[in-house]
């Protein structure tokens, strides 16, 4: 790896999470009237929920390649492709057009049609959604209730005969416990794939995520903690192997017009690419922010009865692309959706992530009968509890103290 790009990533690296105490309560008293009630909102603007605005910097990046003609993938991808795969431990690293076909770019190679696959119940749907578009059957294992990753335990249940891999999401940007699932596949001889789309620059052990696991896939998309519009990013420590992806992101092509192997153009270009290594620069930084407002929520929710913040995997440091809080609705006169409803007219956005498990979505309907369903009672009930709050690096003592106060007047008024 080049000298520049090993110096870069040395200021890469995000610190440990400090532990902080709850902002001081605000003026809203108890039994004040909720905003969703016709009383006065905590917050008369709304909080921002994410921060995705460029930089000078970034424009100017990607007008210089404008400026150059060279739209192609070329320098400015190759910089991204040195830069990341430093910064998160990899040997190799591969730029292409999204998330998505960095799944593809990753399965290809590594699982055969016909395999049973282990993966999340509790996911975004292209984790999975790429092992049946390979041919494989998908084997929905449970999550953990405090943590939110695959459960390794319950992989470990439903293991088949032909289960060839695991395929695991370090989701909302925890890692998975790799500890876990490395003894897990290393018993049992199978791959493991991580989709790390949501946990850019996590750590777990003291190693960045690229350093477990047969490969390791990244989107870029414009929310995620690194940003490119569209883009995305394979990595792996095998030669062969990352040899085998480059040729399928570019039609196997070895030589001019020379295909060694069908493949194709899932690349990235140099003006994606440019915005990428811009906001790279930025990014242990504002990783920093989010681990210091995650301390903050942490702090917030555990001050009120019948919310919980996330808990992180043994060894891992999340990096909180979301933020991800759960309301027990037995603790409480209302339902999830009743309580973000009424968090939002206070002025405190949220979302959802995801209002059901994978086993019930359409695209699975052939692969999660009802029995499967039943095997995910934790994906099951984390779908009624869990919410997002506003998770970015812009988020100031201002914000969090607005959104600590609605917090509070919501949970008061609905208190079972
Ligand atoms: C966990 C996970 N995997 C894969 C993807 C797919 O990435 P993309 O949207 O870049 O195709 C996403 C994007 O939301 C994701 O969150």
């Amino acid at each position: 790896m080049a000298k520049t790009a090993k110096a870069a990533s040395q200021t890469l690296k995000p610190s440990k999470v400090v532990v902080v105490k709850a902002p001081p309560p605000g003026p809203t008293r108890p039994g004040a009237k909720l905003a969703i009630a016709g009383g006065t909102p905590v917050s008369a603007t709304p909080v921002p929920f994410r921060s995705t605005a460029l930089s000078q910097a970034d424009i100017d990046a990607a007008v210089a390649v404008l400026k150059s003609g060279m739209l192609r993938a070329a320098k400015k991808c190759e910089e991204l492709e040195a830069r990341f795969g430093e910064a998160s431990g990899a040997r190799h690293a591969m730029t292409c057009a999204n998330g998505t076909v960095a799944l593809q770019l990753a399965y290809e190679p590594l699982l055969k049609p016909g395999d049973d696959v282990l993966v999340p119940a509790w996911s975004f749907i292209a984790t999975v959604s790429m092992v049946v578009a390979r041919g494989c059957r998908p084997i929905f294992v449970d999550a953990l209730p405090g943590t939110y990753q695959m459960d390794m335990a319950d992989a470990a249940r439903k293991l088949t005969r032909s289960t060839t891999t695991i395929a695991a999401t370090h989701l909302y940007g925890c890692p998975v416990d790799i500890n876990a699932a490395q003894k897990l596949a290393a018993k049992h001889g199978l791959k493991v794939i991580y989709d790390a789309a949501q946990a850019h620059l996590a750590t777990y052990r003291g190693k960045g995520l690229g350093a477990f696991g047969d490969a390791v896939t990244y989107s870029f998309y414009a929310t995620k903690n690194l940003a490119t519009g569209e883009g995305g990013l394979i990595s792996c420590n095998d030669d062969a192997l990352a040899r085998k992806i480059r040729l399928l992101r570019s039609h196997g092509e070895t030589d001019k017009y020379l295909h060694e192997s069908v493949g194709y153009n899932y690349r990235m270009n140099d003006i994606t690419g440019a915005i990428g290594c811009s906001r790279l620069a930025r990014l242990a930084e504002q990783t920093r922010q989010r681990q210091k407002n995650a301390a903050r929520y942490d702090a917030i929710l555990r001050a009120i009865d019948g919310l919980t913040p996330p808990a992180t995997t043994d060894g891992a440091e999340a990096v909180y692309h979301l933020y991800v809080a759960q309301m027990d609705p037995r603790r409480f006169t209302c339902t999830r959706d009743e309580f973000v409803n009424a968090l939002k007219a206070e002025g405190v956005p949220t979302a959802v992530h995801y209002p059901c498990p994978l086993t019930r979505q359409p695209a699975f309907a052939s692969f999660a009968d009802a029995k499967v369903q039943k095997s995910v009672p934790v994906a099951e009930s984390l779908c009624q509890r869990v919410f997002a709050l506003p998770m970015h690096h812009d988020l100031t003592d201002d914000h969090l103290r607005l959104i600590g106060e609605a917090l509070t007047k919501v949970a008061a008024a609905y208190r079972a």
